[in-house]
């Protein structure tokens, strides 16, 4: 637990799904492939922004394992500006001390994307200032069945499977559970993102389109989560009596990533 107050202003681990490209494209009568250009710049500027306010941990839901249902012109845009995007923040992105870690599928994706994604992870590991998470051919449900992939092939026993166990070996085991749950473009759903990592995270809808998404709607967003008070099953401060913390009372989850 953090020792003031404060600490619990702030979400250690954001996540967002960045949604709502194809409808800012469409809103100016462009392609939707121009909405996915103009949100990897939003994104650039959100990931700016989140390490001037100390957020270690930022994930985004950037390509989901259902997005291959696209049109394959969509499809093929997406995976050529991921290269592109690559090509030209990455630079700027290590300089800003920022560690570039990929989540989800890449067994089976072009090599091409595979080796843009290793090769951005491995330029970037002695960074820490921001752990940037790009969920890339992710699904909620993917990493719960290669977590327990995982687990069975490392011997572990039916009885030994713990949530502990099964924690350790999620996609993003080395972030703490994600405090601020984010989707911009107004649909109120997860879509299959980080199902296991979000149970007590705190979800913020907007109906900001991603690439209207800035450093403003970020602090929007990072003032309704100081608003909540989580319980996480507790019967939180008002149930606490005299002396108990005010407000948001307990900062973050419980994570397992803390107990290693
Ligand atoms: C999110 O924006 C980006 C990806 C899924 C890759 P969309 O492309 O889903 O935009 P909308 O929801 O159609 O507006
Ligand atoms: C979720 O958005 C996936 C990403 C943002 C990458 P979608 O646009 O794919 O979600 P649905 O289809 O509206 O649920
Ligand atoms: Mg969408």
């Amino acid at each position: 637990m953090a020792s003031s107050s404060t600490a619990a202003l702030v979400p250690r681990h954001v996540a967002i799904v960045m949604d709502g490209n194809g409808r800012w494209a469409r809103k100016r009568l462009m392609p939707r492939g121009v909405g996915h250009k103009a949100g990897v710049d939003a994104l650039v500027k959100v990931v700016q922004a989140a390490a001037a306010r100390d957020i270690g941990y930022l994930t985004v839901f950037a390509f989901s394992s259902e997005n291959w249902k696209r049109p394959e012109e969509e499809v093929s845009g997406l995976m050529s500006l991921l290269l592109v995007a690559l090509s030209k923040h990455l630079v700027k992105l290590k300089a800003d001390g920022v560690r570039i870690r990929i989540a989800g599928d890449l067994e089976s994706v072009s090599p091409r994307i595979r080796d843009a994604l290793r090769g951005a992870e491995a330029d970037t590991v002695e960074n820490s200032r921001l752990v940037l998470t790009v969920a890339f051919n992710y699904g909620g449900r993917w990493d719960v069945v290669q977590a327990c992939r995982a687990a069975m092939a490392e011997g572990v026993r039916p009885e030994e499977l713990t949530e502990a166990v099964l924690s350790r070996h999620m996609a993003i085991s080395y972030a703490p559970d994600p405090d601020l749950f984010i989707r911009t473009g107004g649909e109120v759903r997860l879509s299959n993102f980080l199902l296991w990592q979000s149970a007590y995270a705190e979800l913020v809808f907007t109906d900001c389109l991603w690439p209207d998404f800035d450093a403003d709607e970020l602090d929007k967003a990072i003032a309704a989560f100081a608003r909540r008070e989580r319980r996480f099953g507790d019967v939180g401060a008002s149930g606490q009596g005299e002396g108990a913390l005010g407000g948001a009372a307990e900062p973050h989850p419980p994570s397992f990533s803390e107990e290693r």
